[in-house]
């Protein structure tokens, strides 16, 4: 059985007990929930591969404490990342530098890089002081479903598999950290998040997006894997293609198909709008782009659980944080 215990001496002490042991506990950040392992061991970080069923060539994020000396895990960093990381570490940015090889060669998958995290959320960093390793977590769901934003997503994915989760609440921020290559000239991003391109280009006046093609080698090997899935059918309609996706509604719900549609609270309104004298079963993601982030994986869940068919309008607005939400949201009904 999996318990579940807020974040206290106690609760601490067993975690500690269960990571020196080479477990895996799960853990909130103001992202998603993680789920850690010391990162000097690989039979501990080859341990939550399995847990998870995760693919063995999709590395894993080191977190480690505020105030933890960078340069014990990794070779080089660059005058543009330290600037990066004053402003926004702790926080939702990932950052991937030329590693010293220090952690077991799991956490990368062999590549000769490695991903750093700072979290920000109060009880990720005393699980992080109180544990005293670096700790190697991916997000804390089953490979390819959608990410845990709080403790009872964890449970429903992992009960049974782990022994301890650290309750945190919900999180804040909703969506995955922002994944940063802080290995070339200027940093380029991997995985978009609530740190967006235009805060970055702020500060270091170029910031790179890398775009994943298909059958290509990756330079962030977890976007080539499908992601954050519900279990329930989906489909992605354009903002355009309202009309579309409420035909696709009607279908669906005449062949007796239990169908909901998801979308921002501004599509929500021009449907009750038009189509005011129908019922219409909405699940609304929000209305902006930081209520959309907190929400996303949270109605994505409820939706597999009420719904058979997910039928999702996208919202129309791309820049900022929405390009996250929209990276997830198009992964997620693929
Ligand atoms: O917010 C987050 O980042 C959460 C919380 C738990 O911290 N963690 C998380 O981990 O999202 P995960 O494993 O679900 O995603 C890690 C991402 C993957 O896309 C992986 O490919 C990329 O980071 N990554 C890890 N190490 C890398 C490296 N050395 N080079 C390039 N990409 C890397
Ligand atoms: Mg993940």
């Amino acid at each position: 059985m999996t318990r579940i215990l807020p974040i206290d001496g106690d609760s601490l002490e067993m975690a500690k007990s269960i990571i020196d042991g080479g477990g895996a506990v799960a853990f909130p950040t103001e992202t998603v929930y993680g789920l850690g392992a010391n990162a000097f061991s690989t039979s501990a970080v080859d341990n939550i591969f399995r847990i998870k069923g995760r693919p063995n060539d999709n590395p894993l994020i080191v977190h480690v404490t505020e105030d933890f000396d960078l340069f014990k895990l990794v070779d080089y960093v660059p005058e543009y990342a330290k600037v990066l990381a004053k402003k926004f570490l702790p926080g939702p940015l990932t950052m991937v530098y030329p590693s010293k090889g220090k952690v077991s060669p799991s956490v990368s998958c062999g590549l000769d890089t490695l991903a750093v995290r700072i979290p920000s959320h109060i009880g990720a960093q005393k699980f992080l002081k109180a544990m005293g390793v670096p700790i190697a977590a991916p997000s804390a769901n089953i490979s390819k479903h959608v990410s845990p934003t709080s403790a009872e997503h964890v449970f429903y994915d992992l009960n049974g598999k782990i022994d301890l989760i650290l309750d945190g609440g919900c999180c804040q921020g909703g969506i995955e950290s922002t994944v940063l290559d802080c290995t070339g000239e200027y940093p380029v991003i991997l995985r978009s998040g609530l740190v967006t391109r235009e805060m970055i280009e702020e500060v270091t006046g170029r910031c790179g997006v890398y775009a994943y093609k298909e059958g290509a080698p990756a330079r962030s090997p977890g976007m080539k894997y499908k992601h954050y899935s519900p279990k329930c059918k989906t489909s992605l309609f354009a903002p355009d293609k309202i009309k579309e996706a409420v035909k696709e509604y009607d279908g669906a719900i005449a062949e007796g198909i239990k169908a909901l549609i998801m979308c921002d609270g501004k599509t929500a309104q021009s449907l009750r709008r038009d189509f005011g004298g129908r019922e219409l079963k909405l699940i609304i993601l929000g209305n902006t782009p930081e209520e959309m982030a907190a929400n996303l994986y949270a109605k994505l869940r409820e939706a597999e659980l009420t719904a058979d068919y997910l039928i999702t309008i996208a919202p129309d607005n791309r820049d900022g944080v929405m390009a996250g939400v929209m990276n997830r949201l198009s992964k997620a009904c693929r």
